[in-house]
């Protein structure tokens, strides 16, 4: 071989080398940044509104204040109807959510009340809620509500997760509720909601929000599409509480990769340099 021919090969094994560095740089940023919604359904997607969310991308972060609206929000209407089995006061301060204060979340905690027991008599007994307490159930069982309301609600903890659309969804559907066509029969206690595909159209939950319906203290304008906006938010924190830690960590390991990547390509380079 000539010195020109070795020169050529080892330049394309050293290519070949960097190209497979960036290979497995590029799978791990994959899965790293994974992303946190699930895709777009396909049949109710027509009606689906789409909102600049401020914790979608790579560097995406709640925003607190967006946070709290939708806590005030969720809790004087959804809570009403809704359970959120899975979110426990204490969630409420911690970082990355709400971050309400310690002082705040026992006041909140405080308002509900708590069943509890049995006591040293066996009777079960109510006390005000405390920071380890999930959100208390608005009925006693799902028959129960399904039986006032026409249909079960859903646990709202994890909904924003568990419907095609992700955030998206959940806010298309509060803010679409509207005069049903003139060819749509809507039953006795049905709405009609065009979002709302898996009942092609009728829900049996009423518009939950409308403008002006919860005061806010911060100045924000309290209507429909601000309210409906802050709550999806709550809730899609209360769906994934880790996202900014998760986050965090993708930006993490993309550094990491980027610093090795560096070293690996004067690693080689010198490795092959010192061949001839
Ligand atoms: C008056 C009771 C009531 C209130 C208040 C209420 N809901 Fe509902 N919600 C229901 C019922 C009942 C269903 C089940 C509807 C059905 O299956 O037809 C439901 C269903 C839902 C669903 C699931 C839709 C689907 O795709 O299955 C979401 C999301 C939801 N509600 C969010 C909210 C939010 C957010 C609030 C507060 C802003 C709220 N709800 C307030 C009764 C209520």
């Amino acid at each position: 071989m000539t010195q020109k021919m070795i020169e050529m090969s080892s330049r394309s094994r050293f290519t070949s080398k960097l190209a497979g560095v960036a290979a497995v740089a590029a799978v791990a940023l994959g899965f790293a940044f994974s992303p946190s919604a699930p895709a777009r359904a396909e049949g109710g997607e027509a009606h689906l509104k789409h909102v600049d969310w401020s914790f979608e991308g790579p560097f995406g972060t709640y925003d607190r204040s967006a946070l709290r609206r939708g806590y005030k929000v969720y809790k004087e209407v959804c809570s009403t109807c809704h359970s959120m089995d899975l979110v426990h006061f204490r969630n409420l301060g911690e970082p990355g959510g709400p971050e309400f204060t310690t002082a705040e979340v026992k006041a909140i905690a405080a308002e509900y009340k708590v069943q509890d027991g049995p006591d040293q008599a066996g009777d079960m007994y109510e006390r005000p809620g405390e920071g380890k307490d999930p959100f208390p159930s608005p009925y006693p069982n799902e028959e129960a509500a399904a039986a006032s309301l026409g249909a079960a609600p859903p646990d709202l903890s994890l909904v924003v997760k568990a419907r095609e659309g992700g955030a998206d969804y959940v806010y298309s559907l509060l803010t679409s509720y509207q005069d049903a066509p003139a060819d749509v029969h809507v039953p006795a206690g049905g709405h009609y909601n065009p979002v709302f595909a898996a009942g092609s159209g009728i829900i049996a939950m009423p518009q939950p929000i409308s403008d002006g319906q919860v005061d806010y203290e911060d100045g924000t304008p309290n209507t429909l599409d601000q309210m409906a906006k802050d709550v999806t938010e709550f809730l899609m924190w209360a769906a994934e509480p880790k996202l900014e830690q998760r986050h965090r960590l993708g930006l993490q390991v993309a550094i990491y990769l980027i610093a090795l990547a560096g070293i690996l390509y004067f690693a080689t380079r010198k490795v092959w340099s010192d061949q001839h």
